[in-house]
């Protein structure tokens, strides 16, 4: 192409699930913004907001990302947010064993109605909090793996691989 580099303008739905508390909105805000919020208000509903990246390859990658609601009164909109989406990140809570079941529950819903090409990735979040962790790592890994799932542990508070987790999104990309 005459030296001319090539460029890669890609648009991605990505959609955040997970038990109310685990730490979506607090990922999505340190991604977009690099704030974290100790005091972040219950999402209501959903809540939308996008951030573009650039690869090392010179594409770019632009996540339009739906936030939803965790508490299980909105349970019954997410096929609303999930539907149709490339990526969707399903967040457990590593101090709290209950939200990692809920994480199952998504994953389970998500390969039975979401797209059947969606991307699926499983966070540990709150891995800041290592002297309360009841989630093991391990535990983690090992059911991603049986899923076919990306796996990683971050900390929106610290920062600590919430960018990795996005970059690690966008090479998953079909
Ligand atoms: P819903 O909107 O109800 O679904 O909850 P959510 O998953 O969006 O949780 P949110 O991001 O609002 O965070 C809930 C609480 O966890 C807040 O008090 C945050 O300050 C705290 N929190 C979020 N991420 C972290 C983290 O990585 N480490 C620690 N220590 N606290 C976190
Ligand atoms: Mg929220």
């Amino acid at each position: 192409n005459g030296g001319v580099t090539d460029t890669k303008n890609l648009r991605v739905k990505l959609v955040l699930l997970g038990d109310s508390g685990v730490g979506k909105s607090c990922i999505v805000l340190r991604f977009v913004r690099g704030q974290f919020d100790p005091t972040s208000k219950v999402t209501v509903g959903a809540s939308f907001l996008s951030q573009t990246i650039a690869l090392q390859d010179s594409t770019t990658v632009k996540f339009e990302i739906w936030d939803t609601a965790g508490q299980e009164r909105y349970a019954a909109l997410a096929p609303l947010y999930y539907r149709g989406a490339a990526v969707a990140v399903v967040v457990y809570d590593i101090t709290n064993p209950e939200s990692f079941a809920k994480a199952q529950y998504w994953v389970k819903e998500l390969q039975k109605h979401g797209s059947p090409d969606i991307v699926m990735a499983l966070v540990g979040n709150k891995a800041d909090l290592h002297e309360k962790r009841e989630v093991q790592f391990q535990d983690g890994i090992d059911y991603a793996e049986k899923n076919g799932m990306f796996f990683i542990e971050t900390s929106a508070k610290t920062a600590d691989n919430i960018n990795q987790l996005f970059e690690e999104i966008a090479k998953r990309l079909p």
